[in-house]
């Protein structure tokens, strides 16, 4: 399209005087701007925001406060469908919640265990160390219960989609009306940001959904926000710790490329600053 467009202005530039000319380079600049911007019809869905994440850069850490946030959407919201089984919760500890905080949220929890004495399997509340159960006891029943489709895990969705991050985010903020023309089947709700743009999970948050202790406005985008993060780090817990232990590496290794520098110009500088002469024993 753009290509089309520049050379149709070259064409038109070759024969007009200097100011049309102009105005048509103008033009076409503008189409070929709007073009780029706007989904090719052939699209199967619109190309994902790219937003600017406070944790993404090379020296930031997550947003904690909103790890600890996304957990309570998570917990009052998406685990009604979906499981993040890689994550246990001990792993909020030092996170986004306190030793004792965790040991009460576990608590909330039932799991299965055993086989006691009788070799029966058992319910117990959970413990800290225990994975976060999931909704359903697997994929059949959660399928039964969701229509057909299946809830993925969330543990690790962030990495494992396209443009991770933004992408939840502009998939949880993303649903409107199905455009004119647009037949969705039973059950399926539009999704411009969704591959196909029809998908079976029905918009999850609504204004208002969550009470933040922390007084936030519980708005459907700050709270995609929370979530998103919340998820991010489940899928990259290790990230705070990476950069740090990155920047650390770095620096020591520039450090040590200095000192080396500076020794080897030391070590070789008789050799290099040497004059050889040479005498003539014939003469
Ligand atoms: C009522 C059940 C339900 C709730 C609540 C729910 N989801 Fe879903 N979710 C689904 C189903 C079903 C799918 C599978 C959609 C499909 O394949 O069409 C899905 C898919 C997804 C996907 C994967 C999309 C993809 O590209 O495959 C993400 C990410 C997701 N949900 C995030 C969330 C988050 C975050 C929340 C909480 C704010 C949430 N969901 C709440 C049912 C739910």
């Amino acid at each position: 399209m753009f290509s089309r467009a520049a050379m149709e202005a070259a064409r038109v530039a070759r024969s007009v005087p200097l100011r049309a000319r102009v105005a048509a380079a103008a033009s076409a600049a503008a189409g070929a701007a709007a073009v780029g911007g706007a989904t090719v019809l052939c699209d199967d869905a619109v190309h994902t925001v790219e937003y600017d994440w406070p944790h993404s850069g090379f020296l930031q850490t997550f947003d904690h406060a909103a790890i600890r946030r996304g957990w309570q959407v998570y917990r009052e919201v998406c685990s009604t469908c979906h499981s993040i089984k890689f994550v246990a919760f001990r792993n909020l500890i030092g996170v986004s919640h306190s030793e004792a905080e965790v040991k009460k949220i576990a608590a909330e929890f039932e799991v299965e265990d055993g086989p006691n004495d009788e070799g029966e399997m058992f319910e117990r509340p959970a413990k800290p160390s225990d994975r976060i159960p999931g909704p359903y006891k697997n994929e059949a029943s959660a399928r039964a219960a969701n229509n057909g489709a299946y809830p993925p895990d969330l543990s690790l969705v962030v990495k494992g989609r396209h443009l991770g991050h933004h992408y939840v985010m502009s998939l949880l903020t993303g649903y409107t009306e199905a455009p004119v023309g647009k037949d969705l089947l039973p059950g399926l709700h539009y999704n411009p940001y969704f591959p196909g743009t029809s998908i079976s999970m029905p918009p999850p948050l609504m204004d208002g959904q969550v009470e933040y202790p922390d007084g936030t406005p519980a708005t459907v985008s700050q709270m995609s926000k929370d979530v998103t993060t919340f998820l991010a780090w489940c899928a990259e817990p290790e990230m705070d710790e990476r950069k740090r232990m990155g920047m650390k590496w770095c620096s020591a290794m520039f450090l040590g490329l200095a000192l080396s520098m500076y020794y080897k110009r030391f070590r070789w500088s008789p050799l290099k600053t040497r004059k050889i002469t040479y005498h003539d024993i014939n003469r």
